[in-house]
């Protein structure tokens, strides 16, 4: 999944994969790469240094991350997998029917296939930030529900932006993931706002959220053995150079998460091992020994911090599920 819709691929070929399939529309409002080379330098050159996770998804960096939810020791997805195969008869109940689902950051479309027989949606509407991976499962999804009208959307939804398709249906966003968790907690409320905005009082928000837990549990979620997070982290790196002309020697910076106590969230950074320079865009980048790019927060709550979220949010209604041990929350936020 990728939270952030990039401007990844774009043009003919999409054009031509969704034309192959009548129900599957693909529109792209994507950013021109232009548009990001200042803020990645500006970033790069702040002090803490950061890049956002949003340039963690391009091609690869998507295929990683589906990997990433295969590791025995990220348990979200699976945790939330079967929370959804276990509710969705609720789940369905609770929204009704006739309506648009949204799905942010719906990457590889696969947990939506686990609602999709018995929500039965008037349309699906995916929005990524990664065009081509995007564009792949959308096609593979109208293939698989033929009845299903699929109107897929590159776009960073981080951003304001607007449905690029007319209908007066109700409108139900699926958020899962625990992607909240990869904004800032004052980022979380504004986005929930806006999903309400968006829903309006007779829509909803299917959310998944990571719980806070044993540090151990959480730590061990984003270092896998088998170092699929540490490849999905620094290939943010690769990702400059192949799309942004950057010269980072990729293997002299290595992977580093950490659970922060104080601010409730795993930090994600990438540790240069030597002194270093590093050129992008004509400026040059000095890196000392041990120094770090910040690159991803990713935060954990409460059941009684997303309930306090959702309400701010002007969400009146709440539903939630939780697995036995308390490790992952599917809610449902309506009115
Ligand atoms: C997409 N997001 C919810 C993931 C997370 O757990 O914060 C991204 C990720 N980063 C490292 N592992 C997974």
């Amino acid at each position: 999944m990728a939270i952030y819709g990039a401007a990844v691929g774009s043009g003919h070929y999409l054009k031509e994969i969704m034309n192959s399939l009548s129900s599957v529309h693909f529109h792209d409002q994507s950013v021109a790469l232009d548009d990001h080379g200042n803020e990645i330098l500006s970033g790069l050159m702040a002090r803490p240094r950061s890049l956002s996770p949003k340039f963690f998804y391009d091609e690869k960096g998507s295929e990683l991350f589906t990997e990433i939810t295969r590791q025995p020791e990220y348990y979200l997805t699976r945790v939330e997998t079967s929370l959804l195969r276990k509710h969705v008869d609720e789940i369905s109940e609770l929204i009704g029917d006739d309506f648009i689902l949204i799905e942010y950051g719906s990457g590889s479309s696969e947990k939506i296939r686990i609602l999709l027989d018995s929500l039965r949606p008037a349309i699906y509407a995916p929005l990524d930030i990664s065009g081509e991976y995007l564009a792949q499962a959308a096609q593979a999804l109208g293939q698989e529900f033929p009845w299903l009208e699929v109107h897929a959307t590159c776009v960073d939804f981080t951003g304001e932006f607007e449905l690029p398709f007319n209908s007066q249906k109700r409108r139900v966003s699926f958020f899962p993931g625990s992607s909240i968790g990869n904004f800032e907690r004052h980022e979380s409320q504004a986005f929930l706002t806006r999903i309400r905005h968006l829903v309006g009082e007779t829509g909803g928000l299917l959310l998944g959220v990571d719980m806070k837990k044993d540090i151990t549990v959480l730590n061990d979620a984003y270092n896998d053995e088998r170092g699929v997070t540490a490849a999905f982290n620094l290939n943010i790196l690769a990702h400059l150079n192949r799309e942004y002309g950057a010269d980072f020697d990729v293997e002299s910076f290595r992977h580093e998460a950490v659970y922060n106590e104080q601010k409730g969230c795993i930090q994600m950074f990438l540790v240069s091992e030597k002194h270093q320079k590093v050129s992008l865009d004509g400026q040059i980048i000095e890196f000392q020994a041990e120094e770090r790019i910040h690159t991803e927060n990713s935060h954990k709550y409460t059941v009684s911090e997303v309930e306090a979220m959702a309400r701010k949010a002007g969400f009146g209604k709440i539903k939630t599920w939780r697995d036995d041990d308390g490790l992952f929350g599917v809610f449902y936020l309506f009115n």
